[in-house]
């Protein structure tokens, strides 16, 4: 009878799968409780001090590359910052620890606590500036949009492999003005525009299950930071992205040298952007299309968390019922 061997790494990269999703669970909780208080910054630190405090509990050498900022401008989860307990494996750690900040400010649907893990240096440490985004699910022939296409001629080869016509195409767009020209041009080709207020992450992650969500395409210009993180999910679920930065003045083309970003009109895959095996977890802080926001009950506090490995492109949904409540009032 063949034996199971089990490398010691990969034993740890199982468990680690279970442990992220304490992390986001915990993000997810504390910036609940500030849900609708009109307060973005309060509910973001909540976030923040609860994952930061998870993140340091858990057996691993961690270092932050996609972070609440760069050194000089967020005291936490910065860029470069350290986490764990350094008994582990080196990782590299991406973090948002509040997706939506307006959207919890507003209790509006959509905020989530997420983050990714992956192995040291196989994360892409980018500036917090903008990105260009583009991305559709599995399933499709490669290179089937491309970031530098027109849009007619993204949803056009899009709907020719999905085999329907254009006006059977739903793109997902940030409402922002800086997309005017895009959304118009996505309805020209006869496409239909769902737009978004924020959160993005879970913009692309819609792309990849279009049966379920009616999403087709994401494109647009969001956050750097969230990008990565996105890019992670659709690594372990399936699907194309490309992306990039948009380092449009000299002080940000600085910032991206220091990372080691030389080449500012670089076009990033999703294997470019996580170069290696990565898990990704996310648990809802508001209810969304994606997942069920924090609910508070009087002895139970219940979380709805999505956690993902691309090595075997597991997906578990998990509904988790928290009965130890004085641990979470600390929080
Ligand atoms: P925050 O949680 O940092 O507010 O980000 C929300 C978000 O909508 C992201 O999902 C998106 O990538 C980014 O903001 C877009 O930036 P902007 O609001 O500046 O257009």
């Amino acid at each position: 009878m063949a034996l199971i061997t089990i490398q010691p790494g990969q034993a740890l990269e199982r468990i680690l799968s279970l442990e992220i999703v304490r992390v986001t669970e915990r993000a997810a909780v504390s910036a609940a409780r500030l849900r609708g208080r009109g307060n973005e910054k309060a509910a973001d630190q909540a976030a923040v001090d609860a994952m930061r405090r998870e993140l340091n509990k858990l057996p691993i050498d961690g270092t932050v590359v996609i972070g609440e900022g760069e050194r000089d401008e967020a005291p936490m989860l910065f860029i470069g910052e350290t986490v764990g307990n350094k008994k582990g494996p080196k990782v590299d750690i991406a973090v948002d620890p509040l997706e939506g900040t307006t959207l919890c400010a507003k209790n509006m649907p959509g905020a989530i606590a997420t983050m990714a893990m992956a192995e040291g240096g196989t994360l892409l440490n980018a500036p917090d500036v903008y990105m260009e985004k583009i991305a559709i699910g599995p399933g499709y022939p490669k290179a089937v949009v491309d970031l530098d296409a027109p849009a007619e001629e993204n949803i056009r080869s899009l709907a020719k492999a999905k085999d329907v016509t254009p006006g059977a195409i739903t793109a997902l767009i940030l409402d922002r003005p800086r997309h005017a020209d895009l959304i118009a041009a996505v309805r020209k080709a006869g496409a239909s525009v769902r737009l978004i207020t924020d959160g993005d992450v879970a913009g692309v992650i819609h792309t990849a299950t279009p049966d379920q969500t009616g999403i087709d395409i994401y494109i647009g210009i969001g956050g750097a930071p969230e990008g990565v993180l996105a890019a992670a999910a659709l690594r372990c679920i399936g699907g194309q992205m490309q992306c990039r930065l948009v380092l449009d003045t000299e002080e940000r083309r600085v910032r991206a040298g220091k990372m080691g970003i030389h080449d500012p009109r670089k076009k990033y895959a999703i294997e470019d952007m996580v170069k290696g095996d990565c898990l990704f977890s996310a648990t809802g802080v508001t209810n969304g299309d994606m997942l069920r926001g924090v609910k508070f009950g009087k002895e139970i506090i219940e979380t709805e968390t999505v956690v993902m490995r691309s090595v075997t492109g597991t997906v578990r949904w998990i509904r988790a019922e928290h009965r130890q409540l004085d641990k979470f009032h600390l929080d």
